[in-house]
C-alpha cells in the first residue's frame, strides 16, 4: 500500500512551482521598493509564543496548533503565523538597537488545525510584511496602500479593502465591559464555546463562525463606536491618508480579526469574486503592545499577510511550463563523453541544456527534445565529431546548419543570449 499525504496539505508540482515562484519574485520586488528586508524565522517555535501573543483563547491557541512536547518535553509548535517569531526575532536579536524603525518580510509555510476545505489548508502559506517602531497613522495607510498595490502587482482585480479600528488599551476596557453585559443578555443563544469566551475573553466572541452566534451577535455593541478621542484620531487619519492617495477602502463596523494583539486599525482584504466563501486573501492591523507584552521595549508594529493558496487560486492560469530546455543534446554512435561536455559547458554559462541518458536512435531523442520544448538541437554525431563539426537543428524552423565543435558554445550561447 502506498503512502499518502497528510490531511489537509498540498504538493506543488512542477508547473505550479513555477506560477509561485513568479509570484514571490514579484513580491519580493514589491517589498524591495518599499524598503522591506526578507527575515526568515524558524518553523517551530515554542508553544508560548503563540499563547502570549494570538492568545488563549482565540481558535488558533485553543484548537488549531499542531504542539508537541520535544524529547525533553518541552512545548514547541508548529508556527500558525508570522507576526508573533517575527516580534521574538527582532526582540531576540535587538534588532530596534540597530534602527528604531525595522521593515521585515517573510514568505514561508503556516500551520493550523483547521478544517480543510478550499482556500482552507492545514499547511498553508504567507507572505507577510510587519513594521515595527512607527505609530503614525500615515504608516498604516503606507501598509495598506502596499498590500492593495502587491495584490494588484500580481494580477488579482476584484478585492475589496475592509477596514476598522478596534481601540486600544485605554478605550478597549470599556467596550469590553459594554460587550460582555450584551452577550449575557443572549447568553442563551450562543454556542458553548461563546459562553466560555465571553467570560475570559468576550471580543473573540465576535468572530465565533457558528451561524446561531453571528445572528445574535449583529445586535451587538460596535467597537468604532466606542472609540477614545486619540484612537478616533488616529482611524480618522488613516482614512484620510488612503483617500488621499486614491485606496479605495470600505468601512466594516463589525470587522475583529480572530487575533488578540490587534489594536487600532484593522483590516481584510477581500475577494469579491472567484474564491467562495473563503475570500479573505489578505488581513492584517496594527499591534502596539505586542513587542512590549512578549518582553521587549515598547515599539509599535504593524503588518499583514497574503494567503498564498488564496492569491493563487485568484490569479489568471498564465504560463505555468515548467523549465524548459533551450537546448537539447543528441548523441548519435560514441559521442557521448563530447555531448556532456557540451553540455555542462552551456550549463556553467547559464544555458538550459538537456540530454538524453540512454543510447537511444536519433529519432526518439529528436522526439524527446519535441516533448521537453527545447528550441535548438545539437546532434553529435560520430562522422561529423571526427571532421570537427555538430549539427545545430533550429526545431521551431525546421533547419539545421553545421557548426565547428570549436565554436558551438560561442554559438549556442549567442542564440540563447539573443532568444
Ligand atoms: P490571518 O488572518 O490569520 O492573519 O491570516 C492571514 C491570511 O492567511 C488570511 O487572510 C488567509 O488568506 C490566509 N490563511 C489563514 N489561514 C489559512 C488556511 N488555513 N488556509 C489557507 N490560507 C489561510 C495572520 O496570520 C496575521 N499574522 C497577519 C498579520 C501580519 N497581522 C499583522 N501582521
Amino acid at each position: 500500500m502506498s503512502v499518502a499525504s497528510v490531511k489537509g496539505v498540498r504538493d506543488l508540482l512542477p508547473g505550479e512551482a513555477e506560477r509561485w515562484q513568479a509570484a514571490e519574485l514579484v513580491a519580493r520586488a514589491v517589498f524591495r521598493a518599499y524598503g522591506f528586508a526578507e527575515i526568515r524565522i524558524p518553523i517551530i517555535e515554542s508553544n508560548e509564543l503563540f499563547v502570549r501573543s494570538v492568545g488563549e483563547a482565540t481558535d488558533i491557541v485553543e484548537k488549531e496548533m499542531f504542539t508537541f512536547p520535544d524529547r525533553h518535553g518541552e512545548l514547541l509548535c508548529l508556527r500558525p503565523e508570522g507576526t508573533a517569531p517575527v516580534v521574538r526575532a527582532f526582540i531576540e536579536n535587538k534588532l530596534y538597537a540597530t534602527d528604531p524603525v525595522a521593515k521585515l518580510f517573510y514568505i514561508g509555510p503556516m500551520f493550523r488545525y483547521e478544517r480543510p476545505q478550499r482556500g482552507r489548508y492545514r499547511q498553508f502559506h504567507q507572505i507577510g510584511a510587519e513594521v515595527l517602531g512607527v505609530a503614525e497613522p500615515l504608516l498604516d495607510a503606507e501598509v495598506l496602500e502596499m498590500v492593495v498595490h502587491l495584490v494588484g502587482r500580481l494580477g488579482v482585480t476584484g478585492v475589496e479593502l475592509q477596514l476598522n479600528s478596534l481601540g486600544d488599551a485605554r478605550c478597549r476596557p470599556a467596550f469590553l465591559t459594554a460587550l460582555q453585559g450584551f452577550l449575557r443578555s443572549v447568553r442563551a443563544e450562543l454556542c458553548g464555546d461563546c459562553h466560555r469566551r465571553l467570560e475570559v475573553n468576550p471580543l473573540r466572541v465576535l468572530d465565533c463562525k457558528n451561524e446561531g452566534c453571528q445572528a445574535v451577535l449583529a445586535r451587538a455593541p460596535l467597537v468604532s463606536e466606542a472609540l477614545c478621542a486619540e484612537c478616533r484620531a488616529h482611524y480618522e487619519a488613516v482614512k484620510a491618508s488612503l483617500r488621499q492617495q486614491g485606496v479605495a477602502f470600505v468601512e466594516h463596523p463589525r470587522l475583529v480579526r480572530g487575533l488578540d494583539y490587534y489594536v487600532r486599525t484593522a483590516f481584510e482584504l477581500v475577494a469579491t469574486t472567484g474564491l467562495g466563501a473563503k475570500n479573505e486573501v489578505a488581513a492584517g492591523g496594527r499591534y502596539d503592545g505586542l513587542v512590549r507584552d512578549l518582553g521587549g521595549p515598547d515599539v509599535p508594529g504593524m503588518g499583514f499577510a497574503i494567503g498564498m493558496e488564496r492569491l493563487m487560486a485568484l490569479l489568471p492560469e498564465g504560463s505555468s511550463e515548467p523549465a524548459q530546455p533551450f537546448l537539447f543534446v543528441a548523441s548519435v554512435g560514441q559521442t557521448g563523453e563530447a555531448a556532456w561536455r557540451l553540455m555542462t559547458e552551456l550549463r556553467h554559462e547559464g544555458v538550459p541544456a538537456e540530454a538524453g541518458y540512454e543510447g537511444k536512435s536519433l529519432k526518439s531523442q529528436l522526439r524527446r527534445a519535441h516533448k521537453l520544448g527545447a528550441l535548438y538541437v545539437a546532434i553529435l554525431g560520430e562522422d561529423e565529431l571526427n571532421a570537427g563539426q555538430i549539427t545545430l537543428r533550429d526545431m521551431k524552423a525546421q533547419r539545421q546548419d553545421a557548426v565547428p565543435l570549436a565554436r558551438a558554445r560561442q554559438e549556442i550561447v549567442a542564440r540563447w543570449a539573443s532568444r
